[in-house]
């Protein structure tokens, strides 16, 4: 594989988030900067720092974030390691999902609520304007123009610059879309789970950025076996770096983001920015 001196993340490609947005298509997902059940600090925190600093030093320009990780310790992180922003980094935050302890989720989008959460990561993350904000999940309890009308409202204000959707169907998509342009859509998806494909499909045709997240399904992708295996052999690169490259392959909305809390994990993954894979072997992949 790539030697770490040359390798960069804008190997894989630029897409314009928005149409006005540039980032380089292989992104990092900062959710494993936090402890145990994404809940606290990460055990090695001067790692963590360091991973950011690389990360960005090795050309990535797309950092995807939430303030329910930790929750605030990745977005604190993140201001800590980088702030002053290089140009054109780009933090894609969330906001939508409460979190009562470690790997407990609930989502609580009460207009107030989205906006003090909002409020929290501009805070945090140091900055004015967030350029992508996220609705991390729509919530069921909370009528759906109220979550959209709100979010349409921090737009207006200037607080967010563009907005993405996570976890939604095409319709729930298709009703945001009467609200504010979509940008991203951010849904489970990798080499080994496509629950999502009609979702890709739809992001694909109208140019939507589709960021899946578990691209190495949580790490198992990463330890190889079956035809990932056989086709990395063939590249002389690690099976996690195919499952990278056959998501870059897919389509040229997919913005993978592949999370980690160790250097060595995330050069190994900006390598597979360059990894090219044939026809015939996104066949074998299936
Ligand atoms: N929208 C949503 O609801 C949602 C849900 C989940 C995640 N996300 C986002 O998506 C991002 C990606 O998902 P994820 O981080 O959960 O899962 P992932 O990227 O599929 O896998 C991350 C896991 O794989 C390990 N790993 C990473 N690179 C590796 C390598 N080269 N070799 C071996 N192991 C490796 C990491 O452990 P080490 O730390 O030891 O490297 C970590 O435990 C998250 O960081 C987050 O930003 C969004």
């Amino acid at each position: 594989m790539e030697n770490p001196k040359t390798m960069n993340a804008a190997t894989s490609g630029t897409f314009q988030l928005g149409g006005d947005l540039p980032v380089h298509r292989l992104g990092f997902g900062a959710m494993r900067i936090t402890g145990d059940g994404v809940w606290g600090p990460p055990k090695d925190r001067k790692e963590c720092l360091a991973v950011l600093r690389r990360c960005v030093e090795l050309g990535t320009n797309f950092i995807d974030t939430a303030e329910s990780y930790g929750p605030h310790v990745s977005e604190e992180l993140i201001a800590e390691a980088l702030h002053p922003y290089a140009k054109g980094l780009v933090i894609a935050t969330k906001g939508g999902l409460d979190r009562p302890g470690p790997n407990k989720w609930e989502p609580d989008c009460r207009p107030q609520r989205l906006r003090e959460e909002l409020e929290g990561s501009l805070r945090r993350l140091r900055l004015e304007s967030i350029d992508v904000w996220q609705l991390h999940r729509i919530d069921s309890k909370v009528p759906e123009e109220e979550q959209f009308g709100a979010i349409a409202g921090f737009r207006r204000e200037g607080k967010i610059r563009h907005v993405g959707l996570s976890e939604v169907t095409v319709e729930q998509i298709d009703r945001a879309r009467k609200f504010f342009p979509v940008v991203s859509v951010q849904n489970r998806y990798n080499v080994a789970d496509r629950e999502w494909e009609s979702v890709v499909e739809y992001c694909d045709r109208e140019k939507i950025g589709f960021i899946p997240w578990f691209p190495l399904q949580t790490g198992k992708l990463a330890k190889g076996g079956g035809p990932l295996a056989s086709v990395a052999e063939k590249h002389h690169a690690r099976p996690g770096q195919v499952a990278l490259a056959w998501l870059l392959r897919r389509s040229p909305v997919m913005l993978p983001i592949p999370g980690t809390s160790r250097v060595s994990h995330l050069e190994e993954n900006i390598a597979a920015a360059s990894l090219r894979i044939s026809d015939e072997e996104m066949e074998t992949l299936g």
